[in-house]
């Protein structure tokens, strides 16, 4: 019943629909993509993620046969070795890894290395303190774990550049070796020591030119905190509350993420001069907001991220990392990419986090990575570590090396991938709808979080899950992104945006596209420097309304209705809208503001824009996305079953569908067509039925 209501609740948006002209311009020549299948020897990367320096070297024939006996064709090897590549400044042993890299390319399996400077050794920490990174309290890190340089050491830089060419020279011509992973999971730890420091004092300089520009763009005159010389500008300092400047502590992201981006270059150049032949990469962490992923990878061949769908009990609920794998994906212009650490094992350090998966779940996520554009999986780890931090997160194999449920079930996976290469090479996802990420509005509400609720992963995850459920593919889009292919864009709370973003905006709208805006948005500049237009700013245009009132929410809820009684439930925040151009589409039901407008519809050009001044349910998302995709013209997906879900990818016109069940009960899906199953040739019948834990994949006959 209350699907049902939902289910009209958006309907009313479907009356302003009066002319569509669908904005699916001319697809972008890309440059040739990357193909993954093709450097990887014409397989699907099928890897694990291994460190025989873990593990005595006799077991490294053994270890390698069982691999090859699971399908495994590739391995990331050595990204924590510093210490063990290069055991004194300068002297350098290679002759374990060589003969590491020759026993496992003897069971025809290929290696990915990762410069090890993620963790750097201790005699390097010893010898140059200045390496460590410093706390904003002044405290130096003390040796131990990793992640914990200070990008701004020119010692380190030094110690960076003699690793990654001494390996670089070693491998450049290996057979064995296909690439290079860059570090580990780059983006922290921000260094506020004295080199950090000036280093931000130039960044502001070379983006600024001029003191009195950053003060202007800063707004400094606020408590008097003007700067008269490049020298006095501090770092962020939020230990006393998040009280700095927003608009410093914006730069600051910005400067952090753009040394980051640096070190990597660094990296790549050296790799680039020396082995220009083989691929190069990075271990990314998805929805991690630190560095823009958009701009880290430019420089790279491919995009690779570490994938961990359960952290807690909720197996079936598979759209925090669809998301992540599209947002991934949108990194490097949706060419297809790989998984570097797929779950192996129930994570944990010192405790378990959450509960064993059931062993086809190892599978489903594999396929899942392929349904969502991956050409290639690795899981982490190949065997659980005796030693150190991570006893308590497992890989495929114990330490007991039992071949175990998931080594079965991992094995099973190898033979499939085996056997769908040759049909997925060269498929690539396409999707009418793009969820448009903003780097800088995910800072800015870092850095002002709004209300204690609110959260900008949620709000993408909202209108991701929407859309997916109602059975379309999403890409996710950045600011720089070309918005021309597709007829819906979503983009949640769009906090921070600059003139040009509003007019791509702008264009795509009047050409005929579908913008859906949510509350706070259109609130800050490029500086953090909050509007003075009113409210939704420079998108009150485009939305045909005016905001002159707003009530943050604090643990209270309420009803938003609109006509013939429907309602949904909100939450958050709300938006109190005085339409202009837009017709009011719901109403608040409570409050000083009760029969004030929540949401509105406004036609614009040959398209039209939604602005939610609330947090809606899933549920009426899920009937506004299903509305909105049939007024576009968009094909839906099939109808889901809780827990299963739906994606396809397309080669020569012809569709590749993947239909994953995460539940522990048999499902069903109704097709509109039928296809031929891909693993067995034979046709499925319409109503495909998917075992527990299992998955489909079909072709188009
Ligand atoms: C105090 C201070 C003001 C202002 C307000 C609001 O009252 O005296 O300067 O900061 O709080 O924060
Ligand atoms: C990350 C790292 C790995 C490992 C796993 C598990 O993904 O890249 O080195 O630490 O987490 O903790």
């Amino acid at each position: 019943m209350k699907q049902r209501k939902a289910e009209f609740l958006i309907a009313l948006a479907a009356i302003f629909v009066l002319t569509r002209v669908l904005a699916c311009a001319q697809t972008q020549a890309p440059s040739k993509p990357f193909d993954l299948i093709e450097w990887n020897n014409g397989k699907l990367v099928y890897g694990v993620d291994y460190y025989p320096e873990h593990w005595e070297e006799n077991q490294w024939e053994k270890d390698a046969a069982m691999m090859q006996a699971a399908g495994i064709n590739f391995v990331r090897l050595a990204e924590f070795a510093w210490v063990r590549i290069e055991p004194a400044e300068g002297r350098f042993d290679f002759a374990w890894l060589d003969r590491a890299l020759r026993v496992l390319n003897t069971h025809g399996i290929k290696a990915m290395l990762g410069t090890p400077t993620a963790s750097p050794p201790a005699w390097l920490y010893a010898k140059y303190p200045d390496i460590a990174a410093t706390d904003e309290n002044g405290v130096r890190y003390r040796y131990g774990s990793r992640r914990n340089y200070c990008l701004h050491s020119a010692n380190f830089v030094a110690a960076t550049q003699r690793i990654v060419t001494a390996m670089a020279q070693r491998y450049k011509n290996h057979a064995g070796v296909i690439g290079w992973q860059i570090d580990n999971e780059l983006g922290g730890p921000e260094c506020f020591d004295a080199a950090s420091r000036a280093a931000f004092q130039r960044w502001c300089h070379k983006k600024h030119k001029t003191l009195e520009a950053l003060n202007k763009a800063w707004g400094t005159i606020f408590w008097g905190h003007t700067y008269h010389s490049w020298s006095e500008i501090p770092l962020p300092w939020n230990t006393l509350g998040k009280t700095h400047n927003p608009s410093l502590a914006l730069d600051h992201a910005r400067f952090h993420h753009d040394s980051t981006c640096d070190y990597l270059k660094l990296q790549v150049e050296i790799l680039r001069k020396l082995a220009p032949k083989q691929g190069i990469t990075h271990n990314a962490m998805g929805m991690y907001d630190n560095v823009d992923y958009s701009r880290l990878f430019a420089p790279l061949d491919f995009v690779a991220w570490d994938n961990y769908p359960m952290f807690g009990e909720d197996y079936a609920n598979y759209f925090g990392s669809g998301l992540a794998h599209d947002l991934m994906r949108g990194s490097k212009n949706n060419q297809n990419f790989m998984v570097m650490e797929q779950q192996g094992g129930l994570p944990g350090w010192s405790v378990f986090r959450g509960r064993q998966a059931a062993p086809g779940l190892y599978r489903a996520w594999a396929y899942q990575a392929a349904a969502h554009g991956a050409d290639g999986v690795c899981y982490f780890r190949w065997r659980t570590s005796r030693y150190g931090t991570e006893q308590y997160w497992q890989g495929i194999l114990d330490q007991d090396s039992y071949p175990n449920a998931r080594y079965q079930i991992i094995s099973q996976t190898g033979k499939e991938f085996a056997q769908l290469a040759a049909l997925l090479q060269g498929s690539r996802v396409v999707s009418p709808v793009a969820l448009l990420v903003s780097p800088d509005s995910r800072w800015g509400f870092r850095i002002q979080p709004l209300v204690k609720d609110f959260n900008y992963n949620r709000q993408l995850g909202l209108y991701y899950g929407a859309f997916r459920r109602a059975g379309m593919n999403v890409d996710v889009v950045f600011p720089q992104s070309d918005f021309s292919t597709y007829k819906i864009i979503v983009a949640p709370s769009l906090f921070v945006v600059d003139r040009r973003l509003v007019e791509k905006l702008t264009n795509f709208v009047k050409e005929g596209g579908t913008l859906i805006l949510t509350y706070r948005s259109g609130v800050k500049d490029e500086n953090n420097v909050v509007t003075n237009q009113t409210l939704p700013g420079p998108l009150a245009e485009l939305a045909g309304i005016a905001i002159h009132d707003f009530d943050p929410q604090t643990n209270q809820e309420q009803e938003v209705v609109g006509r013939d009684g429907l309602r949904s439930r909100a939450r958050v925040w709300f938006d109190i809208l005085t339409p202009t151009t837009a017709q009011p589409l719901l109403t608040y039901e409570k409050g000083y503001y009760a029969g004030k407008v929540a949401m509105t519809g406004n036609q614009f050009g040959k398209g039209r824009v939604y602005y939610v001044g609330t947090e809606l349910t899933p549920e009426a998302c899920l009937a506004g996305a299903r509305l909105e995709a049939r007024g576009a013209g968009i094909p839906l997906g099939p109808e889901l079953p809780e827990g299963v879900e739906y994606a396809a990818r397309v080669k020569d016109g012809k569709e590749i569908l993947f239909l994953i069940n995460y539940t522990d009960k048999a499902q069903t899906v109704r097709l509109s067509d039928s296809y031929l199953n891909a693993l067995t040739s034979t046709p499925e019948p319409t109503e495909v039925s998917i075992p527990a834990f299992d998955v489909k994949v079909l072709c188009s006959r």
